[in-house]
């Protein structure tokens, strides 16, 4: 775009006339400018040539063959290398200056003394012109390392685990340095050996790579713990993975360090020989140590998700085998206790009918009714154990039992409301929901002092909705106190956390008497499933107990 050239048409002129004129003369000057050059800073060749291409002597070659939009993409060009090899944009601009101080004399040999204010001006604007490209390549180059920077923090922030963590670092790497394909390894566990966890320009064949440490180059980086690099793979005879030697030209590698120790290495490959510029290798140790650290987050946070998912799925195991053993105590109690308090009340009953004495009479009497009482209380404990009325009639009715006991044992008046859709649910969702209304229902009685409790239960598309709302004294915040344990509430929280569910405790909406207390659950309705298939011999054997006790 010819418009945004930073130099006058007139002026570009002026300037390719010098060139022409001087041609003859570039390699003196050339040489008087390398010596001055070296004298004042002591560059190295790479600098020396990147230097050399923003003087009007090599711009000369550009204007002959195309113009100067060209030299200027140049100048951008090797603006970014300067700033890569991180030269001081001082010395650029002393460059420029001991470039246009050795011109001077030759100017005045070859241009008549009127025109030559005219042609330093021009020259002057050339060189200003000329160090503003260099000075926006500085600027962009540093925002793209930012922006690179930046971009691993986010990529930290907002990836849902590791996996996703590495494939995003590994993607921001790669374009940050143009690279045609790039890998993270990471070491596993404690064990000296790398594996393949993200790929850029591989195919799957990678992703059962072993590597040892020490091995080949990304172990003897792993072993060293600095960057390494192959500039020109073809010249290279070390172990090199065919994988790699296939794919690339050149190979950069570096450590990823969670302080001093190594937890993986980060690879990128070129498809042309390729060496890096100092800044490079920094900015590719930055990009790596900042990586580290996310991936060694996103490793612990990963880690303590799967410990607690493990948890959460033992406790669901626990809770489960507590609900099987607490059947197998309820049909023992049936088969044994109650089937022989069964044969001792018929043989009293025998025993009362075949005795005459009055006071004999009276003790088997007294003795039936303890019987009575006991098979009463064991078929009570049975139907708390493993309830029946859950089993056979569902959820709601179980629901409305445990609120009439609430009423009769502990004088509260209860009030159950269920939504019309609610309908049964899979039996895990209805023993939870049953075991937390009969857990909250417990504590209301034991600890609320309220005259009433609300217990609703409806259904929202796929959830459901419980809440269980007491006019009572209302929960206070518990003070820590390890000596005493209770596990009603956590226990509550466990069973619907199992379910996905979630469980809150608060306190009441609206209440005339006290500030009560508020339990809400919702959890994923699931169908009615497997309910009948499960219970069936201990739901006829424990009517039995039932009806044969009243
Ligand atoms: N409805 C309620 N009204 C007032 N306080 C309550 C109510 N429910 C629970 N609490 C308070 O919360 C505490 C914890 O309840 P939680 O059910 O976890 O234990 P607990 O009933 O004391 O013992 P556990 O249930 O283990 O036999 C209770 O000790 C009580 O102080
Ligand atoms: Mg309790």
């Amino acid at each position: 775009m010819p418009a945004l050239l930073p130099i006058k048409e007139s002026q570009r002129g002026i300037v390719q006339q010098i060139a022409h004129v001087l041609q003859p003369r570039f390699a003196e000057i050339r040489a008087d400018w390398r010596k001055q050059m070296f004298a004042d800073f002591q560059l190295d060749g790479r600098a020396m040539a990147a230097l050399e291409r923003l003087t009007i002597g090599t711009g000369f070659r550009v204007f002959c063959h195309a113009d100067m939009e060209r030299f200027y993409e140049n100048a951008g060009y090797y603006g970014t290398r300067l700033a890569k090899l991180k030269i001081d944009t001082r010395v650029i601009s002393r460059s420029l200056d001991i470039y246009l101080e050795i011109l001077v004399p030759y100017l005045r040999d070859h241009f008549d003394g009127d025109r030559l204010p005219e042609i330093i001006a021009a020259l002057d604007r050339f060189s200003s012109a000329t160090y503003v490209s260099v000075s926006d390549a500085y600027f962009d180059n540093q925002k793209a390392e930012s922006a690179a920077l930046l971009s691993v923090l986010d990529a930290e922030l907002s990836a849902s685990g590791l996996d996703a963590l590495l494939e995003r670092v590994l993607q921001i790497t790669v374009n940050t340095f143009r690279a045609t394909i790039g890998i993270i390894l990471l070491r596993d566990g404690d064990a000296p050996v790398l594996r393949a966890r993200a790929r850029v320009g591989f195919g799957p064949e990678v992703d059962n790579l072993e590597i040892e440490f020490g091995t080949g180059f990304s172990g003897q980086i792993a072993v060293t713990g600095e960057p390494g690099i192959l500039p020109d793979i073809s010249e290279s005879h070390g172990t090199l993975n065919p994988f790699c030697r296939d794919k690339a030209q050149a190979l950069w590698g570096v450590p990823l360090k969670a302080g001093d120790k190594v937890i993986g290495v980060l690879l990128i490959g070129f498809a042309k020989p390729y060496f890096w510029l100092d800044s490079e290798r920094e900015l590719l140790r930055a990009i790596a140590d900042r990586s580290a650290l996310a991936i060694q987050r996103a490793g612990m946070t990963d880690a303590l998700r799967e410990r607690e998912g493990r948890i959460a799925e033992l406790s669901g195991h626990l809770l489960r085998a507590q609900e099987e053993e607490r059947k197998r105590i309820s049909r023992e109690l049936h088969d044994e206790t109650g089937q022989a308090l069964m044969v001792i009340r018929l043989y009293l009953g025998m025993l009362e009918q075949t005795v005459t004495a009055r006071t004999a009479k009276a003790k088997i009497h007294e003795t039936l009714d303890v019987v009575d009482r006991t098979i009463e209380g064991i078929r009570r404990i049975i139907g708390r154990l493993s309830p029946l009325v859950l089993q056979e009639l569902g959820l709601i009715a179980a629901i409305r039992k445990e609120a009439k006991d609430l009423a009769k044992s502990a004088g509260v008046k209860a009030k159950v409301s269920v939504g019309e859709n609610v309908g049964r649910l899979s039996p895990v969702t209805e023993t939870a929901v049953y075991r937390v209304v009969q857990e909250a229902l417990h504590n209301v009685a034991k600890h609320a002092n309220a005259s009433t409790v609300s217990i609703q239960l409806r259904r929202e598309g796929d959830l459901v909705k419980l809440c269980i709302e007491d006019d009572g004294v209302g929960i206070k915040a518990q003070k820590p106190n390890p000596g005493r344990r209770s596990f009603g509430l956590a226990g509550m929280r466990e069973r619907i956390a199992t379910l996905g569910g979630s469980l809150k405790v608060g306190a009441a909406s609206r209440n005339a008497q006290g500030p009560g207390t508020k339990i809400e659950v919702v959890v994923p309705a699931a169908s009615a499933g497997d309910w009948h298939d499960r219970g069936l011999t201990t739901v006829q054997e424990q009517s039995a107990v039932q009806k044969s006790s009243n």
